[in-house]
């Protein structure tokens, strides 16, 4: 097992009726708060009102209309707000897209210069706002980590943001706010979920297994739950199980002892810059595709720990366990309704090129990644999910 540094400062409140702390816990930041949302979901559902009641004896600034996959213009916006209030404290409702907006804001407030800049260069971020988060879709992981993905329409690229600073002060985690997420949205999310998990597993280092074991735990915990959510959207037992399932994958309990770059991500990052599709939506089109490409003699023992471990199948031959492992991943995503070509999404076969090199320059897929890719090798995984 790798030398590792765990310390993760974010107060996570889990269960029904936490928001009922809010008013106590923000006081402690200031009483100027910028309210961060997004399209109108949390007016639907009336989580809006219940803040704003919470709320009333402090000063509201709102930031609504964040979009799936955040855009830096909204980030510009919160920043303004910031600095020309003196906001003391960021309320993220909703899901990763808002948090993420809301982490870029806060060390944003703090930068003499466009916030875009803090995403090309993370080393500048070194001091932000405080952050509370109410969670409304379970997925990124963003309630409990100090990552933050932004895109910049003006030139196509998504890219991470990340800093010491970042991590929410606070997160309320009330899986009663998941139950009017459209199916659509719940199985994305659950697909992000194990993706993230996926990410962390696939990696070179076998010793630690305590690790392998969690993860394989989340990625079950997944299987068996989301399609009761699906079935049932008010379902408790199973939006709790998924909620606490998001905020572990990628809160770096998973990444312990292991490390390495991703792949999947950066791969789905491009498509989502460029075709603004569901993140979790291209993660599980991409997915299976890149577990087939990579499949070889150096990374079968590990596909073969994955399927017994997650979908208990064992063979004599450890390539056909593998692929019965990744036929069962692309089934999974398929029964939760999830399309799986990129055809499906609304995607030609045009721009792959181009996005191939990008995934590959923004990341450090070819260098650092659990089994190397190089441009050409990504745009093959595009060509094995294109229809
Ligand atoms: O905008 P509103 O009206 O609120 O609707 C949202 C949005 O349309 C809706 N929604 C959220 N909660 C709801 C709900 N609708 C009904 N009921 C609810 N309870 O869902 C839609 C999607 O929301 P969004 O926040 O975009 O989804 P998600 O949480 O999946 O976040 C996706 C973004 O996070 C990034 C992704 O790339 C993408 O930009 N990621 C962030 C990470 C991180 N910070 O650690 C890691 C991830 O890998 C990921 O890259
Ligand atoms: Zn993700």
């Amino acid at each position: 097992m790798n030398n590792f540094r765990f310390h993760v400062p974010t107060d996570v409140r889990f269960g029904k009726g936490q928001v009922n702390c809010l008013a106590e816990e923000l006081k402690k930041f200031g009483k100027k708060v910028l309210l961060v949302y997004g399209g109108g979901s949390i007016k639907k559902s009336g989580l809006y009102d219940t803040i704003l009641e919470l709320l009333k004896d402090f000063e509201i600034f709102e930031l609504s209309g964040i979009e799936p996959n955040p855009k830096i213009t909204s980030v510009r916006k919160g920043v303004s707000i910031c600095k020309e209030k003196g906001i003391d404290v960021i309320l993220a409702v909703g899901g990763g897209s808002c948090i993420d907006a809301s982490k870029n804001i806060a060390c944003g407030t703090y930068y003499d210069g466009d916030p875009w800049d803090l995403v090309l260069d993370n080393s500048k971020v070194t001091r932000a706002l405080p952050i509370a988060v109410v969670l409304t879709l379970s997925a990124t992981g963003s309630e409990m980590n100090n990552g933050a993905v932004i895109s910049n329409e003006a030139t196509n690229e998504k890219l991470e943001l990340g800093g010491e600073c970042l991590y929410p002060a606070l997160s309320i985690c009330d899986p009663t706010y998941l139950y009017t997420l459209p199916a659509k949205q719940t199985a994305a999310g659950t697909a992000d979920i194990i993706s993230h998990v996926l990410e962390q597993y696939f990696q070179p280092n076998d010793g630690a297994y305590i690790t392998d074991c969690f993860s394989e735990s989340v990625i079950k915990t997944c299987v068996k739950y989301c399609p009761i959510a699906l079935k049932e959207p008010d379902n408790y037992e199973a939006r709790s199980n998924l909620m606490w399932a998001s905020t572990v994958a990628l809160n770096h309990m998973l990444t312990v002892g292991k490390g390495g770059s991703w792949s999947c991500h950066p791969i789905e990052h491009v498509l989502s810059a460029y075709y603004d599709i569901t993140h979790g939506v291209g993660l599980a089109i991409v997915t299976p595709a890149w577990m087939r490409y990579i499949l070889c003699d150096k990374t079968v023992g590990r596909f073969v720990k994955y399927a017994k471990g997650v979908w208990n199948i064992e063979d004599a031959d450890p390539y056909v366990a593998a692929n019965k492992a990744i036929d069962c991943t692309a089934q999974f995503f398929k029964d939760c309704g999830i399309p799986s070509t990129l055809k499906e999404v609304g995607i030609g076969t045009d721009k792959l090129e181009e996005m191939a090199k990008e995934a590959v320059r923004t990341s450090g897929l070819a260098t650092r990644a659990y089994y190397p890719l190089e441009a050409e090798d990504v745009l093959k995984i595009f060509q094995m999910c294109a229809e």
